[in-house]
């Protein structure tokens, strides 16, 4: 089994859009817009595209650059790094593991809508108290959520160009398609409401852009920073072991340099036409109130709304947005579950095909107590950055994202910055003879700069920031 010759990708736009794929998620097309309204839209915005070309880049470059060397998948990659490392590649394998599962059961609720939207049940969307009717149902999530999970698994049972790669390139140029055709859309909408005020798209596409700094304090404002840090590598999807184990696929003719500058290309180009497509809907027909009130529930309840204003269009807008959200989805989840199948392949040596089975049956039985979560599971924890109520899929997506992926970012970069030293990586990616661009900005960015941007997120995710800024 060893001997085997690893699987590649056939090129490099099937590993661009494959690990996009990955990237471009529901961090993209939820989070992004709902954080960058509340964190002063322009402000967000600039702040965030800073981080993507410095942290960002050195993230991505680093976990790719392993991953292509060593040719293993995260869970071994580290130890073959240095042999003294070998026990951080538990880390990514588990951060996945508990991601994978949420994952799911968030894109059956994705599924569930569109289904709803294509049933012209848009009207039955609308009512007050549908989202927390049907994620609180004992059976319907559940069901939802296997048969996401289940088309996650057919395409990594499928493999790398069969599966993965196939279904990338077939799926992403259809999502930047849909996400153009919506976003120009909605900033050309407009709406009298019953006061007689006129509100346009555009109007809401401005505030958007434009950085409000009307009275920002120093603390508000490394809030924000720290709010665009942890959105930011969450949504390129480092720090779960995913690019590592993507980057083994990569043939070594490949320029790693220009695949990280494609991959954040749409990655933020997909968040930055998100924001551009749901601000200026909800924006329009909720005013600024409505999206200030959105938050996380911005998808499921704000825009079915707006989409309701808008007549018959609007349900074929809703039909397509739902459609684009769980393109979007599934190509994230295949990349968690790659991850997992990849690391039970080279740490087991069991076969691609047994890996699956075993890793869905696992993910199931998770996925089916994070739904049971909402109704006979219900937990309601408070946890230590001040979030209170908590369910089991909120603490999962806490652990992982606040906790155990800052944790795995940061021992990567110490192993990284001051182990081994940056050489390694820079090698790696000089490995076809062409020169790597931003060297000393990635060799600051790896030793001092993104090893503080994370340790100052792990201290507000401990609830401990605020009190030192106090
Ligand atoms: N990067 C994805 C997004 O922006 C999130 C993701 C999480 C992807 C976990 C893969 C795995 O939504």
């Amino acid at each position: 089994m060893e001997t085997k010759k690893r699987n590649s990708f056939s090129g490099s736009i099937g590993f661009i859009l494959a690990a996009a794929g990955s990237a471009v998620g529901l961090g993209n097309i939820w989070r992004f817009p709902y954080l960058a309204a509340r964190d002063g839209g322009g402000l967000f915005l600039l702040v965030y595209l800073v981080l993507t070309l410095t942290f960002g880049f050195t993230l991505l470059t680093t976990e790719l650059a392993i991953g292509r060397k060593t040719k293993q998948s995260a869970s071994t990659a580290f130890g073959v790094v240095n042999k003294k490392w070998k026990s951080l590649g538990i880390l990514p394998y588990v951060i996945c593991m508990i991601i994978l599962p949420y994952y799911c059961v968030i894109g059956g609720w994705i599924l569930k809508y569109f289904v709803a939207f294509v049933c012209g049940d848009m009207n039955k969307t609308l009512n007050k108290d549908y989202f927390s009717n049907f994620i609180s149902d004992q059976w319907w999530p559940i069901i939802f959520a296997v048969i996401f999970l289940g088309a996650t698994a057919i395409i990594v049972f499928n493999g790398i160009n069969d599966g993965i790669e196939k279904f990338s390139k077939f799926l992403m140029p259809i999502l930047i398609l849909i996400i153009i055709i919506v976003a120009i859309f909605s900033i050309t909408i407009k709406q009298i409401d019953a006061n007689g005020v006129t509100r346009t798209g555009f109007q809401g596409f401005k505030m958007y852009l434009i950085p409000n700094f009307d009275g920002i304090t120093v603390k508000d404002f490394i809030s924000v920073v720290v709010d665009a840090v942890g959105q930011l590598f969450y949504s390129i999807s480092v720090a779960m072991g995913i690019m590592v184990t993507y980057g083994s696929y990569v043939k070594d003719e490949e320029h790693i340099g220009k695949s990280t500058n494609m991959i954040e290309v749409f990655d933020t180009g997909v968040a930055f036409l998100a924001g551009a497509m749901v601000i200026p809907v909800v924006f329009t027909y909720m005013g600024k109130d409505g999206l200030a009130a959105s938050g996380p529930s911005l998808i499921f309840e704000s825009l079915p709304k707006a989409f309701s204003q808008m007549g018959d269009v609007g349900g074929i807008v809703g039909i397509l947005f739902f459609a684009m959200v769980l393109f979007a989805a599934i190509t994230s989840s295949v990349s968690l579950m790659e991850n997992l199948v990849s690391s039970n392949i080279d740490v087991f040596h069991v076969s691609r095909k047994k890996s699956v089975v075993i890793t869905t049956l696992i993910v199931l039985a998770v996925g089916v107590i994070v739904c049971l979560g909402y109704n006979i599971l219900a937990v309601n924890v408070d946890l230590p950055n001040g979030s209170t109520n908590n369910t089991i899929l909120d603490i999962l997506d806490y652990s992982s994202n606040n906790l155990l992926m800052p944790l795995l970012a940061l021992l990567t970069c110490i192993l990284i910055g001051w182990v081994v030293k940056p050489k390694y990586v820079i090698d790696e990616v000089e490995k076809t003879g062409k020169k790597m661009g931003r060297k000393v900005l990635y060799v600051i960015m790896i030793k001092f700069v993104a090893p503080i941007c994370l340790i100052a997120l792990l201290l507000k995710s401990l609830g401990l920031l605020d009190f030192l800024l106090n």
